[in-house]
């Protein structure tokens, strides 16, 4: 029998025990120790899944033997640990975003590169089979010339939630507002399904909470394929709606909201002759509505996802191949948060490298 994948979590905040719960779900997978500044959250979660904890990452990297760390310090952190963790020879899930600067995940793909290890990156609503459904259709262009894509993710974060944690909502270690920190999912999502971004131009603004960054930002896209997109994200719209992707082609368009997807009409389906207006109302697939989600609770999230890109990255060590997102992979929704960012400073549209 193949042996298991030793596991160790970083960071037992909010989604430290989401991990948890995920490694131990695996069959392939064993979680050895969790290690955090506070020991107390450390110790809690080590109790509940009978590990070994730690109050200092550095002593869980030296003694402990490990094949995997996972990242799940708050943002601006992930450069420094997730490059310790490397050193040290460990193969590093990082959690999103990879990292809230340029210069830090240039330097991550450098220790990388460096030490050989796998670096994956968490974008978990990847591997929703919604998400997969749609990509495979893309990939067989089954939406004809793709012409606009939107993601909006109108969500509702208390300023308690703000509060709850000196790094949120800093540009320090949050690196942004709800566009890192939560809206980086549906921004993945779009570039991933419509192809990369090639400029942006967008208006942020903080208006409903207590904080450094913004908490409202529009932005209006270029895709490199030509097609127009738009991203609209809050977190202060109560009580929080559900996120809505939509993907928009001459011979098919697709609605995905929240995980689900919500609406589906490919024109190779059709059986009959569709007019100049398109198919009538009365023949379009409902939309059905959404359950409940992390648009208002951020820990209403199931670790089911997590897990299938946990086995993704045990996959990848095991045939020595690529994780889906590794950190080349990852950059590019950064890459566009920090082009909106610039184009809100500057008043300019900004054109991505
Ligand atoms: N994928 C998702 O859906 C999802 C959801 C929530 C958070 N996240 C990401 O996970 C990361 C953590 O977010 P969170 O909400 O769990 O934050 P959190 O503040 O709840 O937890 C972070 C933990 O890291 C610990 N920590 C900080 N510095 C440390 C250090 N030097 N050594 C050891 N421990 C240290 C803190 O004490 C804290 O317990 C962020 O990058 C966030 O964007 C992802």
């Amino acid at each position: 029998m193949t042996k298991k994948l030793r596991f160790g979590i970083v960071g037992c905040g909010v989604i430290g025990p989401y991990h948890a719960q995920a490694i131990t779900s695996l069959p392939d997978a064993e979680l050895v120790a969790v290690a955090d500044l506070i020991p107390e959250r450390a110790q809690k979660l080590a109790e509940k899944f009978q590990v070994t904890p730690y109050g200092d990452f550095q002593e869980m990297l030296a003694r402990e033997q490990l094949d995997v760390v996972d990242i799940c310090t708050p943002s601006g952190l992930h450069r420094e640990h997730a490059s310790q963790a490397m050193r040290s020879r460990r193969h590093v899930i990082v959690e999103k975003p990879m990292e809230i600067s340029s210069a830090a995940i240039a330097e991550m793909l450098r220790v990388q590169q460096e030490t050989g290890v796998k670096l994956a990156v968490i974008s978990q609503h990847r591997f929703d089979p919604a998400t997969r459904q749609v990509y495979d259709l893309v990939e067989e262009q089954a939406f004809g010339r793709l012409v606009l894509g939107n993601a909006a993710v109108p969500w509702w974060r208390s300023q308690a939630y703000y509060d709850s944690g000196e790094w949120r909502g800093t540009w320090e270690l949050d690196g942004g507002g709800v566009l890192m920190n939560q809206s980086i999912h549906s921004i993945d999502l779009l570039q991933w399904l419509m192809g990369p971004v090639r400029s942006v131009y967008a208006y942020t603004d903080t208006l409903a909470h207590r904080m450094e960054t913004e908490d409202v930002a529009v932005a209006v896209l270029r895709f490199a394929n030509g097609a127009l997109g738009t991203i609209s994200a809050t977190t202060g719209a109560y009580p929080g709606v559900s996120t809505r992707i939509e993907i928009y082609g001459d011979k098919g368009s697709a609605v995905i909201e929240d995980d689900r997807l919500s609406y589906l009409h490919l024109a190779r389906d059709d059986s009959e002759e569709v007019g100049p207006y398109g198919v009538a109302p009365e023949q379009r697939v409902p939309s059905s509505p959404a359950g409940s989600s992390a648009a208002q609770d951020p820990a209403a999230l199931s670790f089911r996802s997590h897990a299938l890109q946990i086995a993704d990255m045990i996959r990848a060590i095991r045939e020595n191949g690529t994780p889906l997102l590794d950190g080349y992979a990852a950059r590019h929704s950064v890459e566009i948060i920090l082009g909106i960012y610039e184009s809100t400073r500057t008043h300019k549209e900004v054109t991505l490298s």
